[in-house]
């Protein structure tokens, strides 16, 4: 086999289980046991598909500590939401935050964050399909999340969570697959939880780059003051 055959083949195998990480269901034993074996190739995999979801999600993150923000980077607390092995957090770390923590369903994955030494904190066995209550409410500036609002990985419901643990006029970024809001209905969570007085999209990048032919919509969303009969 030639160098370029042999480069197509890779490619072909990176896509093949990009594919099939879809396909999961939402289910978390499949879910982590699909990531445990996959973890040691993850990024080679999406590397070759030119990923370009974190890179985004956390220019985005330092856009709006820059805009809306009201302390310096290096101090505003940011949780890295289904952070696998870590691409999101060395972007922000590169950018200059220092208080990421992280968390992740998957043990293999969350150990590959670990390592990359720019979390403050990684959780691994953390289901963002269900309540997330080790996490107190309001304790982040911001909460990112790349490619984990995914066809066959965590459910819109979910914003409702990130938005708990994301402190009034904080922000969640979290980036959408093209395949996943077809199907999902993101933003009619969205919609929902602002009628719910949750949050309000500030921004949304519609069809940016993400992994290979994927495109993904970046949104920025604001998490509103309680009413006050709400903070009873
Ligand atoms: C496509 S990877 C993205 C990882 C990382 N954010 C990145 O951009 O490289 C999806 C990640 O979501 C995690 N995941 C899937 N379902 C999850 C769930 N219900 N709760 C928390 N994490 C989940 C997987 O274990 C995996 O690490």
């Amino acid at each position: 086999m030639d160098t370029v055959d042999q480069h197509n083949a890779l490619r072909q195998a990176a896509q093949k289980r990009i594919k099939a990480s879809h396909a999961l269901g939402g289910d978390p034993d499949c879910l982590a046991q699909y990531y445990r074996e996959w973890a040691d190739s993850y990024e080679l995999d999406v590397d070759r598909e030119c990923y370009c979801g974190p890179s985004i999600v956390a220019e985005l993150a330092g856009a709006v500590q820059a805009a809306y923000i009201g302390r310096e980077r290096a101090a505003t607390a940011i949780l890295d939401a289904g952070c696998g092995t870590g691409l999101v957090g060395i972007e922000l770390e590169h950018l200059g935050f220092r208080l990421i923590d992280g968390f992740d369903l998957s043990e293999a994955m969350a150990e590959m964050a670990r390592q990359t030494g720019v979390y403050r904190t990684v959780e691994d066995d953390v289901d963002l399909n269900r309540p997330i209550s080790d996490y107190s409410s309001a304790s982040y500036d911001m909460t990112v999340c790349c490619g984990i609002f995914t066809l066959g990985h965590v459910h819109p419901r979910a914003l409702r969570e990130l938005a708990r643990v994301t402190r009034p006029n904080g922000f969640v970024i979290a980036s959408t697959c093209k395949s996943y809001a077809g199907s999902m209905s993101f933003e009619d969570e969205v919609m929902c939880l602002q009628e719910a007085g949750v949050l309000t999209p500030e921004q949304c990048l519609n069809d940016g780059r993400f992994l290979g032919e994927e495109d993904a919509d970046y949104w920025t969303l604001r998490v509103l003051e309680k009413p006050a009969k709400q903070r009873l």
